[in-house]
């Protein structure tokens, strides 16, 4: 089959050199010439764990290209998958813009008989809006679908690979089968609903990792008053089968490019439709007002920010991914700086992103952890990079008072302290 993914974010490129490897012809489009110029070169604008291999290996079969050409992209293809961004706007409402613009852009390039789907998350009733558009410009007969994407970064390639399960959304069996035969290589559970279900299915299941993390984090907030250790809680409740200990790592909160983004815009749609008391606008509240918390905390335990140094470990939002959009360091480091703390950096691979997005913040970047740490009072391990966790903190251990906020319960805690470091968790001594 000839497959055309509009968008070349981060699900269009992972799913082009994803669906190129089932042996389709793949053809990536996107708007920016650069970037298109770049992909052409084998080079991926982002770290994600083989990836680049994949899209080399694909490219040189000749099952996958990559053009600006609406019309070589979407002509002659038999499926048109739209993955573009949809930002959502501080209030929340999903930005649809480039959705509909690239919609509007494919629409008379269609052959007759193709399948539209809509990959990007959207809300629900999203695909009507896209058949107006696709009504008034195209020619050719379609049909449409509506295809969510629940890949995690750092391990984008083999979560599309290995799914946890493929979520079909479509109204009609002619298009259920073809879908199934193209995702048949994956040996998961196919998941066939209404296209509404799809969408709301994309949201409800980000929004209940976020509220799961959120409910962990209140927990460990509520530890912090009696001298519980939520990971011993954790190990209690996490027996229970219901229940289940898996994804429970307390911290500063959920970051990254969709649980933010999706649970604000589930809080808007709520308030939409006229759910004002929502759980969402209270999951988003807890999770935006959670470092600026815990921050003033840690202050009065180490004596105040003011003058002392940070090093501060893992810039990205999560570990395997150099993404710092809504990374707890993007908070963390304006906030430490403003109270008058020196601050050190370092990360394994998000050194280029931080000298953008920490750009009008005072902070210093290091190439190593040796470098980051020397002369710190207070050393902040923010992502859990396996370098940063394997680290040996006794070798830089310095003759003085040093603080050690271990801000995801990654380190032993008498291991830090054997180090010789004070050792401060989230919701454990
Ligand atoms: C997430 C979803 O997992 C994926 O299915 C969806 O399609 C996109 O959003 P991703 O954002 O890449 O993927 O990362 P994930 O590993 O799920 O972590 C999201 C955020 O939650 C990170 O900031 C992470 O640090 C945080 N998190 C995760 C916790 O704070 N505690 C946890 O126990 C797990």
């Amino acid at each position: 089959m000839k497959i055309t993914i509009i968008g070349t974010g981060f699900v269009g490129v992972v799913s082009a050199a994803v669906y190129a490897s089932f042996g389709h012809t793949v053809v990536g489009l996107d708007i920016d010439e650069k970037k298109v110029q770049a992909l052409r070169n084998g080079k991926v604008p982002f770290y994600e764990p083989g990836l680049e291999e994949l899209l080399l290996e694909q490219q040189k079969d000749g099952n996958l290209s990559f053009t600006t050409d609406y019309g070589e992209a979407v002509g002659g293809s038999d499926i048109v998958i739209i993955a573009v961004g949809t930002p959502s706007t501080d209030e929340g409402k999903a930005n649809l813009s480039y959705l509909y613009a690239a919609t509007e852009s494919l629409a008379s390039h269609l052959k007759e008989g193709v399948i539209v789907v809509v990959k990007s998350t959207v809300p629900p009733g999203t695909l009507d809006a896209v058949d107006d558009i696709l009504k008034t410009h195209a020619t050719a007969r379609y049909d449409l679908a509506s295809v969510p994407e629940f890949l995690r970064e750092g391990s984008a390639v083999s979560d599309t690979l290995n799914p946890d399960r493929v979520v079909l959304g479509a109204t009609n069996e002619k298009v259920f089968e073809v879908l199934e035969d193209l995702h048949s290589p994956l040996k998961a559970p196919i998941v066939k609903v209404t296209p509404e279900s799809a969408q709301m299915g994309k949201y409800a299941a980000n929004a209940y990792l976020a509220t799961r993390i959120t409910f962990i984090n209140q927990i460990a907030d509520l530890c912090e008053h009696n001298g519980a250790d939520v990971q011993e809680v954790i190990s209690v409740i996490g027996l229970d089968k219901r229940v289940g200990g898996h994804y429970w790592y307390p911290g500063f909160g959920y970051g990254g490019s969709c649980f933010p983004k999706d649970v604000k815009e589930l809080a808007y749609y709520s308030r939409l439709v006229g759910e004002d008391q929502n759980l969402f606008n209270k999951v988003n509240e807890l999770n935006n007002q959670r470092i600026n918390r815990l921050l003033t905390a840690y202050g009065k335990k180490i004596g105040g920010w003011e003058g002392k140094q940070v090093a501060v470990l893992g810039l990205s939002f999560k570990p395997n991914t150099d993404d710092m959009r809504e990374a707890p360091s993007t908070k963390v480091v304006p906030w430490v700086v403003e109270k008058g703390a020196e601050v050190h950096g370092f990360d394994p691979k998000a050194l280029k992103s931080a000298e953008y997005f920490l750009q009008d913040t005072q902070i210093e970047l290091h190439e190593t952890i040796e470098a980051a740490v020397a002369g710190a009072d207070v050393v902040i391990a923010l992502i859990e990079w396996s370098e940063i966790v394997a680290f040996d903190y006794a070798s830089t251990k310095e003759d003085k008072k040093q603080y050690f906020i271990d801000a995801r319960n990654q380190f032993n805690p008498e291991k830090i302290s054997k180090a010789g470091y004070e050792y401060l968790g989230v919701g454990r001594k």
